[in-house]
């Protein structure tokens, strides 16, 4: 697709990856609609973007709620008057045993992972369909292929994105809207700190300014900035390539998975497995 003076959507665009995609859009010449439920962050950045000179419009939208969700698509058209590219990026996470995980926490992180996804495309591929252009890139993970302990809610929501993806692909094969699924390892983003995002009610302390040790050394040492996943996602897009997937590493998991899986063998993690 091309991109040059196209619009796009994206959701979580205030921070790590939906901040690294509108960046990397803008040097394509696109315009870009950044949605976002962190407002302080939201303004403060569109404020950078435009002060730069790049073409963005900052709506505060919660990908949760279907009407916020259509709000945003009015928004974006009356901005720019139609939308090429959707990116339903926005995602929390927590981290926590199942059966010590709340209702009001599957709540949560279902309504920003897997509805705000669902809610993106009823919202916007109909309008793509119509203009006879488009490409919706859903951010799942590698947590949506691969699982570990302590991230259920997470991992059910990802591999949730992964199958919507793949079935939306299907749907749309054929037709000029594309569908991309990105399924990243660690990436350098505020991630660990999504409890700031959560509604108060859920009762999270807030997270540390600073992130805990183990956490930055991390950042720092092994995440990939979000800026090389940006332009992976534009190679796609171009492409009209369903998988993004960031590390081989991951690959090698998901045989690994499979053929424990085609072999009748109980999951399980760490050495050996
Ligand atoms: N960072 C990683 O290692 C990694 C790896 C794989 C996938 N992902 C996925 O990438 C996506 C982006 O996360 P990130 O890593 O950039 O983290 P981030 O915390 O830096 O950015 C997430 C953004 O989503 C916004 N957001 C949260 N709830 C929202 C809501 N209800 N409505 C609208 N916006 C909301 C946040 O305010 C924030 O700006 C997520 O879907 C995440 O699951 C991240």
């Amino acid at each position: 697709m091309e991109l040059d003076g196209r619009t796009a959507v994206v959701t979580g665009a205030a921070s790590g990856i939906g901040l690294a995609l509108t960046e990397r859009f803008l040097t394509e010449g696109m315009h870009v609609v950044m949605a976002d439920i962190e407002q302080p962050r939201l303004e403060a950045e569109s404020a950078r973007i435009i002060a730069a000179g790049g073409s963005v419009t900052p709506v505060v939208c919660d990908v949760s709620d279907s009407d916020q969700v259509a709000g945003l698509r009015d928004a974006a058209l009356a901005a720019y008057g139609s939308v090429h590219l959707l990116c339903n990026n926005a995602g929390v996470a927590s981290g926590r045993p199942n059966h010590k995980t709340r209702p009001e926490v599957w709540d949560w992180v279902v309504g920003v992972n897997l509805l705000g996804p669902a809610y993106g495309i009823s919202a916007f591929v109909p309008l793509m369909l119509e203009q006879g252009e488009g490409h919706v890139v859903n951010t799942a993970s590698e947590a949506g292929l691969t699982s570990s302990p302590m991230l259920g809610s997470y991992h059910a929501t990802k591999y949730a994105v992964v199958g919507l993806s793949e079935s939306l692909a299907m749907e749309l094969d054929g037709t000029p809207v594309g569908v991309s699924c990105l399924c990243p390892e660690l990436v350098d983003t505020k991630i660990f700190e999504a409890s700031r995002n959560a509604p108060s009610e859920l009762g999270f302390p807030p997270p540390p300014a600073i992130p805990i040790d183990q956490i930055a050394l991390m950042m720092d040492t092994v995440a990939m900035p979000p800026a090389d996943l940006a332009a992976d996602v534009v190679y796609a897009v171009r492409a009209d390539q369903f998988w993004v997937i960031t590390h081989q590493s991951t690959i090698v998991k998901v045989v690994a998975r499979n053929r424990r899986l085609e072999q009748g063998r109980n999951p399980k993690f760490g050495p050996g497995a």
